[in-house]
């Protein structure tokens, strides 16, 4: 199991009927454990919004940061560990409503600025991509946190240990973001979440249920800003995943 759900609401009969729902009520908000978090200076500057100042943002950000710091020191992949300039931990709001998962950071972006998708044009694409939808909630990881790099020192693929290697980062980012939805953006990301028997339709994208999130096909930024995928079919993706994120997409009978 990938998609680690912790109940958000602690204590209370009623706090678990919400807490089942998704929801807190605001009598229970001191028993949650985790609201919006409080953004640092990389995320101002990825132009992520900054919440008001509580208590239980500033234990989130604690929880985060001590994930962070665990991330950071990872030395799993000797080979990631000598061609990485630094580790990329996820950024945004925790909880989430949408986590967007992508491959690795590139060596033009992440690599160089210690936020996912930031800094190079698959970073730009996909938060102009998530600012035009109305997406505010979101969380952006990848499935490996360090910049693989071929022997000419070109972006590439992750292989399978490395993504098995960061397994266990990503569910710790999992169990402490809760998305409700998980937007995966490429096949790697797909195929990590469903496996390899159902196949990545981005363009009819049909969300699965997968441990009480939804996953939705998308997509990588770089596949579109190569031309590969249109513009404007991108643009309606991201309009559908908001509606979804909304609760106003119905799913299609699966
Ligand atoms: N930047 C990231 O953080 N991930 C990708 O998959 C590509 C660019």
């Amino acid at each position: 199991m990938l998609v680690a759900q912790v109940p958000r609401c602690t204590q209370g009969s009623e706090a678990a009927v919400h807490a089942a729902r998704g929801i807190c009520l605001p009598d229970f908000r001191t028993q949650c454990r985790e609201k919006t978090v409080a953004l640092n200076p990389s995320m101002l500057a990825a132009g992520m919004r900054v919440p008001p100042p509580t208590a239980t943002n500033y234990q989130t950000n604690n929880t985060l940061s001590r994930l962070h710091s665990s991330i950071r020191s990872c030395t799993r992949c000797e080979e990631l560990v000598r061609c990485r300039s630094r580790v990329v931990p996820g950024e945004g709001s925790v909880p989430a409503d949408v986590l967007f998962l992508g491959i690795a950071p590139g060596r033009l972006g992440g690599d160089r600025t210690g936020i996912p998708f930031s800094g190079d044009r698959s970073g730009q694409l996909l938060r102009r991509m998530i600012e035009r939808s109305g997406l505010e909630r979101v969380f952006i990881t990848n499935l490996v946190r360090c910049n693989p790099r071929d022997a000419g020192g070109r972006n590439r693929d992750p292989t399978h240990t490395e993504i098995a290697n960061c397994r266990d980062h990503l569910r710790a980012e999992f169990a402490l973001v809760r998305p409700r939805i998980v937007a995966c953006l490429g096949r790697l990301a797909w195929q990590e979440l469903v496996g390899r028997l159902i196949p990545f339709v981005p363009r009819q994208a049909r969300p699965m249920e997968r441990d009480g999130a939804l996953l939705f096909p998308m997509y990588h930024p770089a596949f579109v800003n190569r031309g590969a995928y249109p513009l404007r079919l991108y643009a309606r993706d991201f309009a559908r995943l908001s509606r979804l994120s909304a609760g106003a997409l119905r799913l299609p009978r699966g």
